[in-house]
Formats: C-alpha cells, sequence, structure tokens
C-alpha cells in the first residue's frame, strides 16, 4: 500500500450523504474530516446572533464582511466525531438547526465570506491525509486533490433523509418545509456567482438515490484503494 497521504474531495449537493460518508471514510483510513458546510454554518450563526440578517432574511453583508477577522472557526474532535467551533463555543447543534439551514446559501453566495473560509481549508490540508466535503472543494480549494467525489441523490430522497435525522433529533419540522429548504439552497447553490456548485471535470459522480449507507461505504472505499493502489 502507498503510504504518501493524499487530499480526498467529497462534493455534492445538500444532504446527499456526503458528510456521513466522508466521514466514515476518514475514520476508517485514519485522515483529518472536516465538514466545510460546518464552516459556512457557524458564520451564518455569528451573522444571525449579531443582527445581521434581516427579518425578510436579507444580509448585512458589508457588516459581516467586516467582522469576518472576528470570527474563528475550529473543530474540536470528540470520540468518533467533531464538534464545529465558533470563537471558542461549541456550536454543533445550533448550526443543523432550521433557521441556519435557512439563512445559510445567500451567505455562502459572498465572495469575502468564501475567500476567507477557502484559505482556512486550504490551511487544513496544508500536510494532507484530510478528506473534506463541501460544495467547491475539488474544484476550488483542491483542484488538484488526488481523489474527487461528486455525489447526488433526487430532491425527495434528500429531504426524506434530513427529515429523519431532524425529527430523530427532536425538531418540530414538517417534510414539505425541508423540501422546500433543499430546493431553494440547490438553486442558489448553483447559480450562485461565486464558485457555484458544479462537478469537477475530473470528479467520480455517485448518485446514492438507491444506495444504502453501507454500500455507498464500499463504493467510496473502493475507489480510495483503486486510486491509492491499497488492493494493487
Ligand atoms: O453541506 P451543508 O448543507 O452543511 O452546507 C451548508 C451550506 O453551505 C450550503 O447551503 C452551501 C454552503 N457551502 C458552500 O457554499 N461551500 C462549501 N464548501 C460547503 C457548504
Amino acid at each position: 500500500m502507498s503510504s504518501e497521504k493524499i487530499i480526498i474531495a467529497i462534493d455534492g449537493f445538500s444532504s446527499s450523504g456526503k458528510s456521513t460518508m466522508a466521514r466514515r471514510l476518514a475514520n476508517t483510513i485514519g485522515y483529518r474530516y472536516i465538514d466545510s458546510g460546518a464552516m459556512y454554518r457557524a458564520v451564518t450563526l455569528y451573522a444571525m446572533r449579531h443582527g445581521m440578517i434581516g427579518a425578510g432574511g436579507s444580509v448585512d453583508s458589508a457588516a459581516l464582511i467586516a467582522a469576518l477577522p472576528d470570527i474563528h472557526i475550529d473543530f474540536k474532535v470528540e470520540g468518533d466525531g467533531q464538534v464545529t467551533m465558533l470563537n471558542g463555543e461549541p456550536v454543533e447543534k445550533e448550526i443543523r438547526s432550521l433557521e441556519v439551514s435557512s439563512h445559510v446559501s445567500p451567505v455562502a453566495a459572498i465572495p469575502e465570506v468564501r475567500h476567507a473560509l477557502v484559505k482556512m481549508q486550504r490551511e487544513m490540508g496544508e500536510s494532507k491525509g484530510i478528506v473534506m466535503d463541501g460544495r467547491d472543494i475539488g474544484t476550488v480549494v483542491f483542484p488538484a486533490a488526488e481523489m474527487k467525489v461528486f455525489c447526488n441523490a433526487a430532491p425527495e430522497r434528500r429531504a426524506q433523509r434530513r427529515f429523519k435525522e431532524l425529527s430523530e433529533k427532536g425538531a418540530e419540522v414538517s417534510y414539505e418545509e425541508i423540501l422546500a429548504n433543499v430546493n431553494e439552497r440547490d438553486l442558489i447553490d448553483m447559480t450562485r456567482k461565486e464558485s457555484p456548485l458544479r462537478q469537477a471535470d475530473d470528479a467520480v459522480l455517485l448518485d446514492n438515490s438507491e444506495m444504502s449507507l453501507d454500500e455507498q461505504n464500499d463504493w467510496l472505499m473502493n475507489l480510495y484503494d483503486s486510486i491509492t493502489g491499497a488492493k494493487a
């Protein structure tokens, strides 16, 4: 097996199952896992807490851009998972709320926000041995990543998964609300000017609409093995 560590970029639509898959792969192969979406969510939570999001959902981007140097995001490893830290405070639960989900896309469309987070993400990948998931990891953050996957599933399947996940956590949300949020985020993510969501030319497509979690994990592990020559 090659002992050279690589960079693994997993991009795709919201709730396409990429985080679960990416985290599992990182744990199996002993890599660091970074959920870049959590970083955009943490910036959004900061904006909400500091009154930078208006009643109609508009973002005071000038105020947010000015505050960027005061926003520090990190991850604390806890067991098999990790906790997103915003200026030293654990915010893992808050950033998963539907409220944050419904404000995050316009925040993630602000070029200055993206530049600041992309810089942090590149620093995290400096010594390789990293699995990062998001929307622009294979296209912008690490265009030279050795392994790139682009994940998709039908919007209804993704909404079902999100609904199950949030209901299990006790959140009071409806399936229709979540499906509307999934569709709205897809549209904003794909049509924004700055690094829109798209499949990198050299990414391998995975449509997991009809796949179980185990099937996805096996598929990903096989791809990793074939790229690193682990089972050559
Ligand atoms: O993967 P997620 O649903 O937690 O991502 C939250 C939002 O952040 C999503 O609407 C798109 C944005 N995002 C992004 O623009 N670029 C990334 N690399 C990761 C997430």
